[in-house]
């Protein structure tokens, strides 16, 4: 797979990383460890050098499955973890409470680095924006962890145009991690364009659209009490039908390519920006390898300007996150 350069300290990973959240968290119960492990070895042996993780996801657990998992490729592997969205000990129920202290940060850190036995974190997001810490006292926080040598490069997630800004004058920003897919094209007013000024890397979570853009999900489709899909409204059955006329669009246009409707949405936005790197994520080889096909489409300026004028015919109904969860996006 091709390699894609991520901040202007020249962090390399690969186009396409792995998003290894629903291998413990959120999208139904935890899945198989053994075969966890097997399914991250495979991604390396297919290319894949970038993983994505955090402190939450179990919590603890994902980072000390890609901790066994990829201990025979370090150095050869990129992994990027979270801080900053940890329940407080004991109590599982408030993973939605945010701590940035910088304290805080440089306590939980040790943590990280010792669920993923490494030495130094290759690349260290803020989860959310802490709204009682300001962006410049987190920001100082992970440039002395990279003095000390324990984090390479830092990340923020879901932070506004102007939380980066302040943030990178700080610290060097290597990459920002946000929802950007073909179902949320947000990002396009304010952030890529900041992103390109201040030659920052961008990388789309969720960029299958947590599984609706892969034409899997329709309208008979059920979502447990413990997958996150059940609480977004987008996903409810009110707006399903309505949503199904984009994946429609994108499923069209991938027949007509020779592609999965999964492959397109991952080409759109290899194509958007030479710094992005969507992370999708499975908990399944075949899909692994399919998704990585997505990788070798390139379409050119004609193909996703047809795609773009299809696809915003359709108007996205939903909001993206649950009301207690838009709170505390876009910071
Ligand atoms: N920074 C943040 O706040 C944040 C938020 C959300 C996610 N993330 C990161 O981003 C990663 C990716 O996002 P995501 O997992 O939310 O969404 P996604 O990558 O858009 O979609 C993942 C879903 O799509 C399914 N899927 C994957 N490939 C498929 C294929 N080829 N055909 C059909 N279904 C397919 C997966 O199910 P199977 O496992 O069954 O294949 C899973 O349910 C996460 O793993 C996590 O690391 C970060």
């Amino acid at each position: 797979m091709q390699t894609r350069i991520l901040g202007r300290n020249g962090l390399a990973v690969s186009a396409l990383g792995l998003g290894c959240m629903g291998m413990s968290w959120s999208y139904g119960p935890p899945k198989d460890k053994e075969e966890m492990i097997v399914l991250l070895r495979a991604a390396v042996e297919r290319g894949v050098t970038f993983f994505d993780t955090a402190e939450v996801y179990g919590p603890y657990d994902n980072e000390r499955l890609l901790g066994e998992a990829l201990a025979p490729f370090r150095g050869e592997v990129v992994i990027a973890t979270k801080f900053g969205w940890a329940p407080a000990p004991g109590d599982g129920a408030r993973w939605n409470a945010l701590n940035s202290r910088p304290e805080h940060i440089k306590q939980v850190v040790e943590g990280s680095l010792a669920r993923l036995k490494v030495d130094a974190l290759d690349l260290y997001y803020q989860h959310r924006v802490d709204p009682q810490v300001p962006i410049e006292d987190v920001a100082g926080a992970v440039k002395d962890l990279v003095t000390a040598g324990k984090v390479k490069h830092f990340g923020l997630s879901e932070a506004s145009a102007d939380t980066v800004r302040r943030a990178h004058a700080v610290h060097p920003v290597a990459a920002l991690q946000s929802e950007y897919s073909l179902w949320w094209r947000e990002p396009e007013a304010e952030i890529l364009p900041a992103l390109e000024e201040l030659g920052i890397g961008f990388v789309p979570f969720s960029p299958l659209g947590k599984g609706f853009l892969t034409g899997k999900i329709d309208a008979a489709t059920t979502f447990g009490s413990d997958d996150f899909r059940s609480t977004v409204p987008r996903f409810n059955a009110e707006h399903r039908d309505a949503n199904l006329a984009l994946v429609q669009v994108v499923t069209r246009f991938a027949a007509q390519h020779d592609a999965t409707p999964g492959q397109i949405a991952l080409a759109w936005l290899l194509a958007k920006r030479p710094w992005i790197v969507p992370i999708p994520g499975t908990t399944k080889l075949q899909r692994l390898e399919e998704n990585i096909g997505g990788a070798r489409i390139d379409l050119g300026e004609e193909a996703i300007a047809e795609l773009e004028a299809a696809s915003s015919q359709v108007r996205v109904e939903g909001a993206r996150y649950p009301s207690f969860h838009e709170k505390l996006v876009a910071r």
